[in-house]
């Protein structure tokens, strides 16, 4: 006669069977990230007790996340972004040394194939609406010599807040362009002085932030990807100082070495002259710092 032993299997059994299932893991740091990921994506369900309806829930969530991505619309980054996981991963990534410009969130607005234009063109043509703008300065190494060569690559929300990517004719590209610095490393881009603009709430993130009583708004920014041969490229935002979201951005981006006044010129003056505009106008100086490849 043969007895079976009763067997009560646990929570914490589970967890510590599916660490061990992932040892066999050939690449030792796929190893430790999914032994990680276990480790805290159960400790999550046990500390909150997770309903089967709730995980349910989580999962209708995450594939209506998916289902609203498209070449587009990139609902995950906004996901992460808000969840502030892209700003840590962010700040784990790029510990600059101290002078060097800070990065922030890469966002879901980027497109490729912005043009590349003459130093000094406007990006905002097609923005009638918007107070013009011209932002300057420089690219430098951490010394402070000019970067020769660098590539910006700069995109922005129109003066009502939307990027091109969320206009009828989404197929074309607005407020976006690439410069590249000549010896003396400096740049000038011609466009709109920045808005703040609410993220896009009519999909899943945007049913989390209502949920949970978060505001949607970003505080007035450009996106600037710097990049220049034997340098680490940065992707960066310049904000406007005077912006009433700076404190609470929804995606946790702000940084203050990132702040700029933008100055206004409602007359005719020198700046005027120097960059050909008429005003009423603004301006924003701001030099870009680029870290050298170890
Ligand atoms: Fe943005």
């Amino acid at each position: 006669m043969t007895s079976k032993a009763p067997t009560t299997t646990t929570e914490d059994d589970i967890t510590a069977e599916t660490i061990r299932r992932f040892e066999g893991t050939p690449d030792p740091r796929l190893r430790e990230i999914m032994t990680s990921l276990t480790r805290h994506l159960h400790g999550f369900l046990k500390e909150v007790q997770l309903t089967e309806q709730e995980w349910f829930e989580a999962i209708k969530f995450l594939t209506a996340t998916g289902h609203k991505c498209d070449d587009i619309r990139q609902e995950f980054i906004l996901l992460s972004d808000t969840l502030g996981v892209s700003m840590v991963v962010d700040l784990i990534s790029h510990r600059k040394p101290a002078g060097a410009t800070e990065s922030t969130v890469f966002g879901p607005f980027h497109r490729p194939g912005a043009p590349e234009l003459p130093m000094g063109a406007n990006i905002a043509a097609a923005d009638k609406n918007g107070m013009p703008a011209v932002v300057f300065g420089r690219v430098l190494d951490v010394a402070g010599r000019p970067v020769a060569g660098a590539l910006l690559d700069v995109w922005q929300a129109n003066s009502e807040g939307f990027y091109d990517s969320q206009l009828p004719n989404a197929d074309e590209l607005q407020m976006r362009g690439k410069f590249r610095t000549g010896e003396d490393g400096r740049y000038v881009v011609r466009t709109t002085r920045p808005v703040h603009y609410s993220i896009p709430t009519d999909g899943p993130v945007g049913v989390m932030l209502n949920a949970t009583n978060r505001h949607p708004w970003r505080p007035a920014h450009i996106h600037f990807a710097v990049s220049a041969e034997g340098f680490e490229p940065v992707t960066t935002h310049v904000f406007d100082s005077i912006d009433p979201y700076l404190k609470s951005d929804a995606v946790f981006g702000v940084k203050d070495s990132l702040i700029v006044d933008f100055q206004e010129h409602p007359t005719r003056d020198k700046a005027a002259e120097d960059f050909g505009m008429e005003p009423p106008f603004v301006t924003a100086e701001f030099d870009f710092v680029l870290k050298r490849r170890a």
